[in-house]
């Protein structure tokens, strides 16, 4: 295993501040433009689902629902290629860059440490890991919520997108073909999806919660890694 490792001088009393580089650049690209094309795709896909009132006048010179869809198939895209850009970064990148796709599942100290964060984020241990790429319950929450979820919501994505498209688009090929029969009916699909956003939102606010808290209370830094690349130890 390569860890780049670099002194960052001293910090409070004499200790040393040690910094390593974690995510790769396309890793961090990704992570916040598909952030943002989450947000994009759950503001206008909960107006898909319960549309606004209409307007008065030619539905057509003001096109809301019209921009709302387009807003959403545009941010889907970004998500969609995002997501297999990502996965082929995990082919060719470093080990951290395939933590959101494999876990150590047999590993029983992997599963002890799983649990001993759940104690840390419930308060009940006074004193915090530290870890060079995620922590194990960041990363078995992030595999089943995030890389679980989002295939789920690009396979549904797809099927939906498909019947707009009709026979003969790659997407009623590909997805529309199986995935409406396999749920019953295309309301299904659509309520399914729906679901899945609302698991999304509460991954991105459980996400963010501990994102911020971690980078108090860990004495590792966790945002700036994800701007940066480098996890900075002040202990
Ligand atoms: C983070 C990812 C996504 C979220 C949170 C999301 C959210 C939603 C929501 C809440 C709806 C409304 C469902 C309803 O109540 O009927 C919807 C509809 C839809 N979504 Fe997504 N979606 C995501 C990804 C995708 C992707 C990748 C595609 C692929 C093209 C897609 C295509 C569609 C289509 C076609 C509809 C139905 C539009 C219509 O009936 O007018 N979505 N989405
Ligand atoms: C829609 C919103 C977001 C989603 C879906 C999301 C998803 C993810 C995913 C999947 C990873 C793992 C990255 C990888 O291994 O490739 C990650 C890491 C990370 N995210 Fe987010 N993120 C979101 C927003 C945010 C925000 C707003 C912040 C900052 C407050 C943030 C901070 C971080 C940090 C610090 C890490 C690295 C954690 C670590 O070092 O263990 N994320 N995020």
């Amino acid at each position: 295993m390569h860890i780049e490792r670099e002194f960052r001088g001293e910090g409070p009393g004499g200790r040393q501040v040690l910094s390593y580089y974690v995510y790769e650049a396309p890793v961090r690209l990704w992570h916040w433009v598909n952030a943002l094309a989450i947000v994009v795709l759950a503001v206008t896909g909960y107006f898909i689902g319960k549309p606004l009132p209409s307007m008065g006048g030619e539905a057509s010179d003001h096109y809301v629902m019209g921009t709302i869809r387009f807003a959403h198939f545009a941010a889907a895209y970004v998500f969609v290629f995002g997501f297999i850009g990502r996965i082929y970064w995990a082919f060719v990148g470093n080990h951290h860059a395939r933590q959101l796709f494999i876990l150590p599942f047999w590993d029983k100290a992997w599963w002890g440490e799983v649990f001993f964060e759940l104690r840390w984020y419930l308060f009940l241990e006074p004193k915090p890991k530290k870890y060079i790429g995620h922590n194990p319950l960041a990363q078995l929450s992030m595999f089943f919520a995030f890389t679980l979820g989002a295939t789920f919501l690009i396979v549904t994505g797809l099927a939906l997108y498909g019947e707009g498209a009709q026979a003969g688009h790659w997407t009623h090929t590909l997805f529309t073909s199986w995935v409406i029969p396999l749920f019953g009916q295309s309301q299904d699909v659509h309520t399914w999806h729906r679901l899945a956003m609302w698991a999304f939102v509460v991954f991105v606010m459980i996400h963010v919660y501990a994102a911020i808290r971690e980078d108090i209370m860990s004495r590792q830094s966790l945002i700036s890694t994800m701007v940066s690349g480098h996890r900075m130890f002040k202990d």
